[in-house]
């Protein structure tokens, strides 16, 4: 292993909370954050923007290498539009899962990731955090939940109630991206033997960020 790096990464399934766990602890330490599955969602609304098709290994590797994004604060710029909410979709997340399949999407995203690090430090979320994007990082953090538990939040983020046709179209969902993100060949989503577990199923976001700082500081 190199030298440690002053990156927290936090992996972890899709609607496990990482995301709001990991820019809450970003603030608390003052150091950046980065949503890497934003960038595979910015591919996959770009590819089908440009009317390619989210199989099409080299084309949308091609697109991912030139991706035309700027992160303004909490705004997400596509080509100067903005995309903030077009890019968290059920359909934009399944297009994410299936270009994040491909080797080649893979290595076009990998150096933009690692250009996010600078000497304030970093806390990134996503799937491979912590095995391929930053293996040096001197927390890794394995976040999960329940699917259940994940399908109400999405529905309660949405605004839907959390039980009946809606929900249970939302559980199948993330269900499936689950195990798209598990089985496939390039970095799967899977806990790293020197991550630490961190189940949210139970506990609020509150603990969860106090948890997380209380590893940082003790490590
Ligand atoms: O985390 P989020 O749900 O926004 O990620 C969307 C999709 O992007 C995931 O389902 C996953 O397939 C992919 N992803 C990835 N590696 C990352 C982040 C996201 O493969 N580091």
């Amino acid at each position: 292993m190199g030298k440690q790096l002053q990156v927290i990464a936090i992996d972890g399934p899709s609607a496990s909370g990482k995301g709001t766990v990991a820019s809450r602890v970003a603030a608390a330490l003052g150091w950046d954050y980065l949503d890497s599955g934003a960038l595979y969602r910015l591919t996959a609304l770009y590819a089908q923007q440009q009317g390619v098709d989210w199989k099409d290994e080299t084309a949308v590797a091609s697109l991912a290498v030139g991706l035309p994004v700027v992160f303004k604060g909490d705004k997400i710029l596509l080509d100067g539009q903005d995309v903030s909410q077009a890019i968290r979709s059920e359909e934009i997340g399944m297009g994410a899962s299936a270009v994040a399949a491909l080797p080649a999407v893979r290595t076009a995203l990998l150096q933009r990731q690692r250009d996010f690090l600078t000497e304030r430090g970093l806390v990134g979320d996503g799937r491979d955090m912590g095995s391929v994007v930053f293996p040096d990082a001197c927390l890794k953090i394995f976040l999960t939940a329940s699917a259940e538990v994940r399908a109400q939040r999405r529905a309660r983020q949405l605004d839907l109630p959390c039980e009946g046709e809606a929900y249970e179209r939302i559980l199948e969902s993330i269900r499936a991206r689950d195990e798209a993100d598990s089985r496939r060949e390039v970095a799967p989503l899977r806990q790293l033997p020197d991550a630490r577990l961190l189940d949210t199923s139970e506990i609020s976001i509150e603990e969860s960020v106090k948890k997380v700082l209380d590893w940082y500081e003790k490590k």
